[in-house]
């Protein structure tokens, strides 16, 4: 994390305490948040990010202090701050201080700047690994800062050396820990579309997608993925990662496919281009 970073109408210093320990965040969860990125040092869909983190604010019943634009001016002097221009952002807002533990009235709301985490490249090249586990994240649309399973299950995703816990409900496929998840039959791209994350990244690679490709958002089965050719996942922190193994079993031929590599391509020029 950057040294300077912004709480509550003041810039702090993040190597000294910034919230209370009764802060409802902290003792519950009470929390949302969304991760942004620049790129060129352009802050990456910005409006996008800021109307999921309003809405994953409403359902917890929280308010965003700070309006859209003032929040974008805020980042702007956080990079200049901090002196970087390639970083990630995280918006974070939690229910505040608490007397009984379940109520509060003045919100935390705080902008950190943090160092871009790549993955290896030999992920893009190679296509990577991905484990799957029955679990239904709470408020599914929602960026809640509930993220227990997804560290819980770090150490198993490690041992397996997958990249990603796939997340499954039932007979259906759902989404990764931290990322959505995509195959393709033929040149048909499928995704889940509910009790998911809506993912920005998903949406623009639906739509760069669309010029190529049928596209069916809709519930996926898990036994989809033994007639699936080619698997990926999409986030902020890792674009288009091909996907070619889950759990002990590849997808198509286990390697990168040519319909990924289109997308991972196109989606490529659309950062590099975009203003
Ligand atoms: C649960 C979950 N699903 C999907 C995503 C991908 O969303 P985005 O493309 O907006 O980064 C994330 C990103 O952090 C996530 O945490």
């Amino acid at each position: 994390m950057k040294k300077y970073f912004y709480c509550n109408g003041k810039i702090l210093d993040s190597r000294k305490p910034a919230v209370l320990i009764n802060d409802i965040g902290l003792l519950r969860g009470y929390g949302v948040f969304d991760f942004i990125r620049t790129h060129q040092g352009k802050i990456f869909h910005f409006a996008d990010h800021f109307r999921r983190f309003t809405r994953s604010a409403r359902l917890l019943q929280l308010r965003v202090p700070l309006r859209q634009q003032a929040t974008e001016k805020m980042i702007h002097k956080l990079l200049r701050k901090n002196k970087v221009r390639e970083a990630s952002i995280r918006l974070l807002l939690t229910g505040g201080p608490t007397a009984d533990g379940l109520s509060y009235t003045d919100p935390t709301f705080a902008i950190l700047i943090e160092d871009i985490y790549t993955f290896p490249q030999k992920l893009f090249t190679q296509g990577a690994k991905v484990i799957t586990y029955p679990h239904q994240r709470l408020l599914p649309t929602s960026k809640n800062n509930n993220y227990i399973q997804a560290i819980r299950l770090a150490p198993e995703r490690l041992r397996q050396k997958a990249v990603e816990v796939l997340f499954t409900d039932k007979d259906k496929i759902l989404e990764c820990s931290t990322s959505n998840f995509f195959i393709f039959k033929g040149d048909t791209l499928i995704t889940p579309r509910a009790d998911i994350l809506p993912g920005i990244t998903r949406q623009i690679v639906l739509r760069l997608a669309r010029k190529k490709f049928w596209v069916e958002e809709r519930a996926v089965k898990i036994s989809e993925l033994a007639q699936a050719s080619e698997a990926f996942l999409t986030a902020t922190n890792k674009f288009v990662m091909p996907v070619v193994m889950v759990d002990k079993k590849k997808i198509g031929k286990g390697r990168v496919g040519e319909r990924t590599k289109w997308l991972m391509k196109s989606f490529a020029e659309y950062v590099e281009h975009y203003r």
